[in-house]
């Protein structure tokens, strides 16, 4: 059976990029094989250094996983650092790791050009990412686009482990859904928490409302027809959070001319804010349940860590550690 695999850090409050790029593809993949989703708050130490943020982080993207759809019948649902199986394949894997491959990944590029500091557990963070997703023998990543080369880097180290050791992991895939790859943030480039450029997934409504309408747009007037009406951010975001054809609407009147910037961003507020409606009264239900939340996790960590030893077994044996 197909076995699917992904993680999210906890590292701050999920988006609509996170959950359009990576979450809703991985709860509709649920369906389709042995889904394992877990939170990764091993990673999250990589940029986040306060306890109890990462403590409520962590709560609320299950709180965001469940209330979106995850189905823990379905899928396997777990916190990273309750497998520690994983820290030792990842030492495992990273002696065979070379230092090049490491030194290529743009996200460590990108967050050190940022101004995170560059610590061991930064730069090594495509091994842990390896661990994770060799340590369930898994075949398919849903991931956004930014997580492509990681998981690639994963197939490198597995490939190198394999011909080293003898077969031991299963290579893995990323799948990646072309249309959602990259969410366009609120000023037009990638979605994501490290740019302030974010619609929260479950923001509160004035705040939400308040960043929505101030989306810069062109100085047209709206009487002017825009013949460039889909590439008008707002209408993008329309086509991810409004049902089919509604987009497609507005962006008819933008091209024609006669529909203001103002009105256009006021139904982008309506359809975000009535599209979630559903998920948003679940999660409050979930939040005043937070046993139950707390045993999902549980669970989801015994039968992870039933697969992982299991893996983990078979490198050592394979490694000759015994
Ligand atoms: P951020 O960039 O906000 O820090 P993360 O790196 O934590 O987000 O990403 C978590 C998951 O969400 C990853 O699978 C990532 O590829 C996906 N993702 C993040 N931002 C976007 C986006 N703007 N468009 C599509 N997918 C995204
Ligand atoms: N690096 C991923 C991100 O920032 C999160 C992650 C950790 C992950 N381990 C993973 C994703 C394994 C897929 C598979 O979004």
């Amino acid at each position: 059976m197909l076995r699917i695999l992904s993680g999210i850090q906890p590292s701050g409050t999920l988006h609509i990029g996170n959950y359009f790029g990576m979450m809703k593809p991985a709860i509709e993949l649920q369906e389709r094989g042995a889904a394992f989703y877990f939170i990764a708050d091993y990673h999250s130490m990589t940029s986040l250094t306060d306890a109890a943020e990462r403590r409520a982080n962590t709560l609320g993207v299950a709180l965001d996983f469940l209330a979106c759809g995850l189905d823990p019948k379905k899928a396997v649902f777990w916190r990273q650092s309750d497998i520690p199986e994983v820290c030792e394949l990842m030492w495992i894997l990273g002696t065979l790791t070379p230092m090049g491959l490491l030194e290529r990944a743009h996200s460590y590029k990108d967050k050190t050009a940022k101004g995170l500091s560059p610590n061991f557990g930064l730069f090594s963070y495509p091994v842990l990412m390896a661990a994770d997703i060799l340590l369930f023998d898994s075949n398919l990543v849903p991931v956004g686009r930014d997580q492509k080369q990681h998981v690639e880097m994963t197939r490198d180290i597995a490939i190198k482990f394999n011909l080293t050791y003898g077969e031991t992991f299963v290579i893995p895939e990323p799948s990646i859904k072309a249309e959602v790859a990259t969410v366009p943030g609120l000023d037009g480039q990638k979605m994501s928490k490290s740019y302030g450029n974010t619609i929260e997934l479950f923001g509160e409504e004035k705040a939400v409302k308040k960043k929505i309408m101030s989306i810069v747009m062109d100085s047209r007037t709206p009487a002017e027809p825009k013949p460039d009406a889909d590439q008008n951010l707002a209408v993008q975001l329309l086509k991810l959070v409004a049902p089919a054809g509604v987009a497609l609407e507005y962006e008819n009147r933008l091209r024609a001319g006669g529909l203001g910037y103002g009105d256009l961003k006021k139904a982008l507020f309506e359809h975000y804010w009535t599209g979630f409606a559903a998920a948003r009264a679940r999660r409050a239900e979930l939040a005043a349940n937070l046993d139950y939340v707390e045993s999902v996790l549980k669970d989801g960590a015994e039968r992870a860590r039933a697969i992982a030893s299991g893996v983990v077994g078979r490198a050592r044996q394979a490694s000759g550690l015994k």
